[in-house]
């Protein structure tokens, strides 16, 4: 499908967070990786996409790091204030959004800041499958491994059945007005939402999972990094 027949959308970048299971000197989304930082590459593929409306960083209050990114001077990307957790991180971005002329109907894909290795394909593949879906959905990969359930001793309790189960991914891809909603009357309940899908799952409704590439994971700790680093090295 060519770009021009996808639907035009709204990105936010939740980039508000420490990274400590990193254990580095500074977040982990501004570690360096091929010449730039992790959350410049996880930018990229958003802002090379012609059907882009317009762009959303939520940073937290003292962020020392973004303004020296030659990205900060972008025309296309917006700051918001992240919150303590994700789901505040993520409500602040819709707000600016919003006030930016994102309308209530409008696609919102929420990427994690700490995803740099995204591909176009993938992007494409989730905005041509979602266009149409009246609630949405997010890119995922099927569970790989066998699964274990374990008891409180740390002992097996039983093989799980790993054909249903998937690992959740970004972007997420859900309507504006739908996702804000979702997730403040989430968080007002007191609900722990780790994800923009769980609060739309809360809210009642079923997003679709959308099978994206493996690769596209989440740096979340030291060997994350090395990977993606020898990864990118054998594709050049
Ligand atoms: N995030 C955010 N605001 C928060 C917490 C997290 O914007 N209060 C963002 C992170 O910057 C990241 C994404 O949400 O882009 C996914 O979160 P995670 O991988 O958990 O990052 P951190 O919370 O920074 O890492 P950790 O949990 O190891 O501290
Ligand atoms: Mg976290």
């Amino acid at each position: 499908m060519s770009a021009a027949m996808l639907p035009p959308f709204w990105v936010l970048i939740p980039a508000a967070g420490v990274g400590s299971r990193m254990r580095a000197d500074r977040p982990k989304q501004y570690l360096e990786l091929a010449g730039k930082t992790i959350l410049e590459h996880s930018l990229a593929c958003f802002l090379e996409h012609p059907q882009l409306r317009g762009l959303v960083v939520s940073l937290a209050g003292d962020d020392p790091y973004w303004p020296t990114l030659a990205c900060a001077g972008d025309p296309r990307i917006e700051r918001a204030a992240g919150g303590r957790e994700r789901a505040d991180s993520v409500l602040g971005g819709l707000q600016r959004l919003t006030e930016l002329g994102a309308e209530e109907r409008d696609w919102v894909l929420v990427h994690d800041a700490a995803r740099p290795n995204l591909a176009r394909d993938d992007l494409d593949r989730l905005l041509a499958e979602l266009a149409g879906d009246p609630v949405g959905g997010l890119l995922a990969v099927p569970a790989r491994d066998t699964l274990k359930r374990a008891g409180a001793d740390g002992r097996v309790r039983e093989t799980v059945d790993r054909a249903p189960i998937w690992q959740a991914y970004t972007p997420q891809m859900f309507r504006l007005g739908q996702l804000y909603r979702a997730l403040s009357d989430a968080l007002v309940a007191g609900v722990a939402v780790t994800d923009e899908a769980s609060a739309i799952e809360w809210a009642g409704l079923a997003p679709r999972l959308i099978e994206g590439r493996a690769d596209n994971l989440k740096v979340t700790r030291p060997e994350d990094l090395d990977w993606v680093r020898r990864h990118w090295a054998r594709k050049d």
